[in-house]
């Protein structure tokens, strides 16, 4: 594994979907995959780069059930499938997050300590294979990574 790498902001996000019908809401799918919920402060920022209210962003939230306000576990492990990253060996590092996690995917352990599920690119193809680690994406991740990134995770609480 390299090392940690910021998601890029969701500036790229907010230009794919800006002319397009339903931006928000594609936007919005876009921030719950690659995250696993909607955090606040990327709420803000889709506001401001939107231009639409913030009050907007929480009725479209609230008013579907995919979307989420809250991380599903303390530490949240998303694991890229997208073209890219499949093609560089991200089944077998989801394999093994599953294994050491004792988890399926979108499974949460019973302490609410970890959640992880598989996502599709979340635009870091040059990173690849990616994995999402609360907020952090962590580039040329190998299947034997996967007890120090959950390691990684619990020494940092
Ligand atoms: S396919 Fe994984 S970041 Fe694009």
């Amino acid at each position: 594994m390299s090392d940690v790498v910021m998601v890029p902001d969701i500036s790229r996000t907010v230009q794919k979907w800006r002319k397009k019908r339903g931006s928000l809401i594609m936007a919005l799918h876009e921030v719950q995959n690659r995250y696993g919920y909607v955090p606040r402060n990327v709420s803000l920022q889709l506001a401001q780069l939107m231009d639409v209210p913030l009050a907007r962003i929480y009725e479209v939230v609230t008013f579907y059930n995919y979307f989420n306000l809250e991380p599903p576990g303390r530490n949240n492990v998303s694991v890229c499938l997208g073209t890219a990253c499949y093609l560089k060996g991200a089944p077998d590092i989801f394999d093994s997050l599953k294994e050491v996690l004792g988890l399926e995917d979108g499974g949460t352990t019973g302490d609410g300590e970890f959640h992880l599920q598989s996502v599709r690119c979340v635009g870091c193809c040059g990173l690849a294979p990616v994995v999402v680690m609360n907020g952090q994406t962590l580039s040329k991740v190998r299947p034997g990574d996967a007890k120090d990134i959950t390691a990684r995770a619990k020494k940092k609480e």
